[in-house]
């Protein structure tokens, strides 16, 4: 039998006797408690004592545990940092955490009505909706969704907004004509709202300048420029019926549709493909803009964009070396610390790269041809979520994603083991998310009369117990005040969100309000 790339595999002796084997490829002084052993052979039957490989999965599982573990006061020290970073980034431009002010002024009404068209560029699909907002917190939302290809977030720009513009004419078009639920005269025009969730500089609502594509994107000739006038390019190209009226973030949309149908949101989070925050914060204490000469009395949404806290400095953030081997192999080393840490787009990976390390020192799936886990990226963070949530004491849902996506046996052991790891990368990701959320909490003051947190994205969404750890996290920063904060599942920020702000927008400017802005 042909052994793995790492070594691994088993052997028939002359004498009829299968010998397992597997050699060592990394000497880790960081290790403690590995054992080490650079080459050996042994029978099946000693390699699977249970015995043995029980203790040393246990030494494993404590130096994982403090690897992932967070402390109340690591925690509490994380979100003191995190508060600073982000007052900087209120106080003065170009900074690594931007605070981005997104010209969203105030809370809305409620009472927005009216049909918007609604595009969302996110990280892993593109979505078109038309809203219906009907007033009264009520709205109905039509829809289609399109995935985006590893190909696509790599190829040039202004092809990726000429992709959005076709799906945007496809949904148009088909839900056009007699039966369709578009009536359009001729001549008229749909505001659209474009949800693009990546950090831009924006000089107004209408506006905005890549500073740097995220969550794996790196479509050339894009960073630096201005997106919106690139997708009005391509907009024009496929001649539309619509009006770009605002260019959002999806977190501030999430916030503003989380705050339409219960307003006591007061911040609003994307724990997805990407993490991030945005929150409402006073025009006089946005430094930073004082010269647009806007009103101190009125409030505007600040897109954080705090996935970027710790980046290149590396300071604050506990990062373990498979953080930042996946931060090394990343197509943007150093950038998006806390992101890299939290987000559904690296989690899978992180716990690949403990199974892969655990191969090499003979602790996991000893004899077994280890080769489709070592794959980069073979493991994705919904598989966490699955193993985390196997309601079964034998946890079959473990024994059928390493068979299945692995062709790998487990055993009971193991199979605890890893799903302990699993807790140890999902606590962790959540605990740091709290330290964000107590961040701003922290700044605004919002203990004491406490707020909603409205949270979207597929960790938020998926995974098992993602929201209670966040509260017990805030609990850890703060101590029992933080039951006064309460993350609940938000609206759909860049349909609803989008369309809201568009219908905000539109009066706004109507009324003459910083109508340039
Ligand atoms: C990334 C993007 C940010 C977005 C977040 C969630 O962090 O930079 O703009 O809000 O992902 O999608």
């Amino acid at each position: 039998m042909p052994l793995s790339r790492r070594g691994s595999g088993t052997l028939l002796t002359p004498t009829g006797q299968h010998l397992a084997m597997h050699t060592r490829t990394q000497d880790d002084e960081s290790l403690p408690h590995a054992t080490k052993r650079r080459a050996h052979f042994a029978t099946d039957l000693w390699l699977h004592s249970a015995k043995w490989s029980i203790r040393t999965m246990t030494d494993h599982l404590r130096r994982l545990e403090t690897l992932f573990t967070l402390t109340p006061q690591r925690m509490r020290m994380i979100t003191q940092s995190f508060r600073e970073t982000l007052e900087n980034g209120l106080e003065k431009v170009d900074q690594v955490v931007p605070m981005i002010p997104t010209f969203v002024f105030g809370w809305p009404s409620g009472q927005e009505q009216g049909d918007y068209l609604a595009i969302d560029l996110g990280g892993t699909n593109l979505r078109v909706c038309l809203v219906h907002l009907q007033g009264k917190g009520k709205f109905e939302v039509t829809q289609s969704k399109y995935r985006l290809s590893e190909e696509q977030k790599q190829d040039e720009g202004q092809k990726l907004f000429d992709f959005c513009a076709e799906s945007l004419k496809t949904f148009i078009d088909s839900n056009s004509g007699e039966d369709g639920i578009l009536h359009l005269e001729p001549g008229e025009k749909l505001p659209l709202g474009f949800t693009f969730s990546y950090p831009c500089k924006q000089n107004s609502i209408d506006h905005g300048i890549l500073i740097r594509w995220t969550k794996g994107f790196g479509a050339p000739n894009t960073e630096g420029e201005n997106v919106a006038e690139m997708f009005q390019k391509s907009l024009d190209k496929f001649e539309l019926p619509v009006t770009l009226t605002a260019l959002i973030n999806d977190t501030t949309g999430t916030l503003i549709a989380s705050h339409y149908v219960n307003p006591h949101t007061r911040i609003a989070c994307i724990f997805g493909t990407g993490c991030n925050a945005a929150y409402m914060e006073h025009v006089k204490d946005i430094p930073k803009i004082k010269d647009l000469g806007i009103d101190g009395g009125m409030d505007m949404v600040i897109n954080c964009e705090w996935g970027a806290f710790d980046s290149f400095e590396h300071e604050h953030l506990p990062r373990s070396k498979y953080d930042i081997s996946i931060d090394e192999s990343s197509n943007k080393p150093g950038e998006q610390a806390f992101e890299k840490l939290i987000s559904g787009r690296y989690l899978g990976e992180i716990l690949r790269l403990v199974i892969c390390e655990l191969i090499d020192d003979g602790i996991l799936f000893l004899g077994q041809n280890t080769y489709k886990v070592e794959v980069t990226n073979a493991l994705d963070t919904a598989l966490l979520s699955l193993m985390e949530s196997d309601p079964t004491e034998e946890l079959l849902m473990i024994i059928g994603i390493f068979s299945h996506f692995f062709a790998l046996e487990t055993t009971l052991a193991e199979r605890q083991f890893l799903r302990a790891i699993a807790r140890l990368i999902g606590r962790r990701a959540a605990r740091l998310s709290a330290c964000g959320i107590g961040a701003i909490v922290g700044k605004m003051g919002y203990l004491e009369n406490g707020c909603a947190v409205g949270c979207d994205g597929s960790l938020y969404n998926k995974y098992p117990g993602f929201a209670g750890r966040i509260q017990e996290g805030l609990v850890d920063i703060f101590g029992e005040k933080a039951r006064n904060i309460y993350t609940h599942h938000a609206e759909d920020g860049s349909g609803v969100g989008s369309a809201i702000i568009a219908a905000m927008t539109k009066a706004r400017k109507d009324a003459g309000i910083h109508a340039h802005l």
